[in-house]
């Protein structure tokens, strides 16, 4: 059987969880969306509280990942590991709360892995290896089809990703920057890719976040804390189809929608 999953890019702020409670039951059921997936690590702005992630959850995520601001709202510790449908990124250390990799039901009694991964160029260097943290997952998985977010700043280590791991996954994609790229495809293995899903949060600012304030940062101004910034939102997402039969994936395009 055909089988639709969509990866939803970073949820930004009050208006980015909004605007993705208004319409991600709308997109499942438009697109006959099995499963989503939502990267949540931006609903505080930096970071994301237990009732935030719960509301993710809510309004029709079945999992929600992380990334590199998992602990800036550390009230989200015991959140990670009471409730097994959000991952931080697996290549933490094991010091660190929650998990990286879970496993749920799929269609047909299928298991469906989800991995949460971060980057280490340019974000998080003291970070165990994504890419040796993926392959010890895959070995230990008790799962038959895998979905990835790798949550990574540098398009080259998205993109390496993607090619270590075709035809060992389903779907991978990148998440963090909160620009959507325009490479969603199917690699020769079966591995459906794109190097980042984009975000859901304010459509006029700078990475969700206000103008004048980035522009003040550019300038050489003092860091001030990051406020969203106001007006209409956007949802950028990538739906991919698996075919469950021969576990590869068919197709991967864009699902982006705008106020
Ligand atoms: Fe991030």
């Amino acid at each position: 059987m055909e089988w639709n999953i969509l990866a939803v890019g970073d949820v930004v702020g009050e208006g980015g969880l909004d605007f993705l409670e208004r319409h991600l039951r709308t997109l499942r059921k438009l697109h006959r969306v099995g499963f989503a997936v939502v990267n949540g690590e931006n609903a505080s702005g930096v970071g994301i509280t237990p009732a935030q992630a719960q509301a993710i959850l809510d309004a029709g995520a079945d999992v929600v990942t992380l990334g590199n601001h998992t602990w800036n709202r550390i009230q989200i510790a015991d959140f990670l590991e009471e409730c097994p449908y959000i991952l931080r990124p697996a290549n933490y250390t094991a010091r660190c709360p929650g998990r990286g990799f879970g496993v749920y039901d799929g269609p047909r009694g299928l298991r469906v892995g989800v991995m949460s991964l971060m980057g280490r160029v340019e974000l998080s260097p003291h970070l165990e290896n994504p890419f040796t943290t993926a392959d010890r997952l895959l070995a230990e998985a008790e799962a038959d089809l895998v979905l990835v977010d790798f949550h990574a700043e540098a398009t080259s280590e998205k993109g390496a990703m993607a090619w270590y791991l075709d035809g060992r996954v389903q779907a991978l994609w990148g998440t963090h920057t909160h620009v959507p790229t325009a490479d969603a495809r199917v690699m020769p293995g079966g591995t459906g890719f794109v190097t980042d899903l984009g975000m859901t949060g304010p459509a006029e600012s700078v990475l969700g976040m206000r103008p004048e304030q980035s522009i003040n940062l550019f300038l050489g101004g003092v860091h001030q804390r990051y406020r969203e910034a106001p007006g209409p939102c956007k949802l950028e997402s990538v739906l991919f189809t698996v075919d469950t039969e021969t576990r590869r994936c068919l197709s991967a395009v864009r699902v982006d929608v705008r106020d």
